[in-house]
């Protein structure tokens, strides 16, 4: 049963705001969720993720697994593409089955995940909230509530290749402009090379790589009312750049079939000159057990802009506790102790991703050894949140569809911004 029947496309800041009107005022039936539950039972879970990139969920588990013998977690892997490993997680909370325990949340799914119920209200005592760097934390909630505890952020950074920039005398670009000319200069001298990518592919990314781009040239997606924004000049000047990136080949054809992963196969074995990739792929192009051809040779740089530095969007992952699953307090507890600082410094050091454990960012010894940091912790303060709202799903697919349209050549950027603002209009009603 969805508890806010009024479908309001709203950014974070006023989810609670919009939705709290609607539910006092439209007489549709509308209610506020309950507050958290009891949390009982102590015994065995699952942890349900997508497929773990980053390679290190296994041994936090086994940490876990080490110490609590009658409470065993184990990990219930899903595919790779965000869109994919939702369907599954409603389809399994729909016939509200127990397999399922805790769930790793992308940082869009709280709404619907919440409004739903399929996901329980957390006691915010329970978690070192305060700890955590701010933006993370307004992604776990819904009506002012928590429902799911930040465990992993993710900011968009250009991956660039420094060793054939340095060589030809070039700074990381800050521009679109600067970036198009530092293919131009480089690429003639690196046959096999191609000049950037993202994540182009029809699913969740495309939504991020376009929603950057409208931020980049200056538009938004959304306004703070919740309203569709696209019909300005800078959202069409972002997702311009793409289309003229494909159409001119610095954005190669096969970039268009990628997702995280092949581009950061791609990016490894040394034939992107940028891409615009999350933090976990520092650790694993880094690698020096010869599985990355560019380990020692890439750096990482803010996203560019049309005019100046462009904006990521806000990624990242929330653990929550499945409303169908027996043993909640293992569940919380599991959380509590995936959220310590203990295990997300660890996770910094074994995979470069995101923490949300805000202090960590400023660790003199982390920066030493992790310069990326810095740039991320910027990346992340300054990220553009995606639409806050319980049907983002068919939001999302709307943008997947105008941005592909556009991209290969189906539709002007005019047209598929046009036909978007409309869809969006009409889902904000
Ligand atoms: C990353 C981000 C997530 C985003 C997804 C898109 O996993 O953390 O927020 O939705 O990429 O592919």
């Amino acid at each position: 049963m969805i508890l806010s029947r009024r479908i309001a496309l709203v950014t974070a800041a006023t989810a609670a705001l919009v939705l709290g009107a609607s539910a006092c005022g439209s007489g549709t039936g509308s209610q506020a969720p309950p507050g958290p539950a009891a949390l009982e039972g102590v015994g065995p879970i699952t942890l349900v993720t997508g497929k773990d990139t980053s390679g290190n969920l296994q041994n936090q588990v086994d940490e876990w697994n080490a110490a609590h013998a009658d409470q065993l977690v184990t990990v219930i892997e899903l595919p790779e593409d965000a869109d994919a490993q939702r369907q599954q997680m409603v389809q399994n909370a729909r016939t509200q089955s127990d397999a399922y325990g805790v769930l790793n949340l992308d940082v869009v799914w709280t709404a619907e995940f919440a409004a739903n119920q399929w996901v329980v209200p957390l006691p915010e005592a329970d978690f070192p909230l305060t700890e955590l760097l701010p933006a993370t934390v307004e992604t776990g909630k819904y009506f002012k509530r928590l429902y799911a505890v930040p465990i992993t952020s993710d900011g968009g950074l250009l991956y660039y290749r420094k060793d054939l920039l340095d060589a030809a005398g070039l700074k990381p670009p800050t521009t679109w402009a600067e970036l198009k000319d530092a293919c131009a200069k480089v690429l003639p001298g690196s046959p096999g090379t191609a000049c950037y990518a993202g994540q182009f592919e029809k699913y969740e990314g495309l939504t991020v790589n376009f929603s950057e781009a409208v931020n980049s040239a200056g538009g938004t997606v959304v306004g703070d009312d919740g309203r569709p924004t696209l019909n300005t000049d800078a959202a069409t000047e972002g997702l311009k750049f793409l289309v003229d990136a494909v159409k001119s080949g610095e954005i190669p054809q096969k970039a268009r079939t990628f997702k995280e992963e092949e581009g950061r196969r791609a990016f490894q074995a040394g034939e992107l000159l940028f891409h615009r990739q999350w933090p976990y792929q520092y650790a694993k192009a880094g690698a020096t057990d010869g599985s990355s051809a560019v380990a020692g040779k890439f750096a990482v740089a803010p996203l560019p802009g049309a005019k100046g530095p462009g904006a990521s969007a806000l990624g990242g992952h929330n653990y929550a506790v499945s409303a169908y699953t027996k043993n909640k307090k293992t569940a919380v507890d599991f959380i509590k102790y995936s959220v310590s600082e203990d295990q997300q410094r660890k996770n910094l050091e074994k995979s470069s991703q995101a923490p949300t454990w805000a202090a960590l960012y400023d660790e003199a010894d982390l920066v030493a050894k992790f310069p990326y940091l810095t740039v991320l912790k910027k990346s992340i303060e300054n990220a553009v949140k995606r639409p806050s709202v319980v049907k983002y799903q068919e939001v999302s697919r709307a943008i997947q569809e105008a941005a592909y349209s556009a991209m290969s050549g189906g539709s002007t950027p005019e047209d598929a911004l046009k036909s978007l603002q409309g869809k969006l209009e009409s889902l904000t009603q």
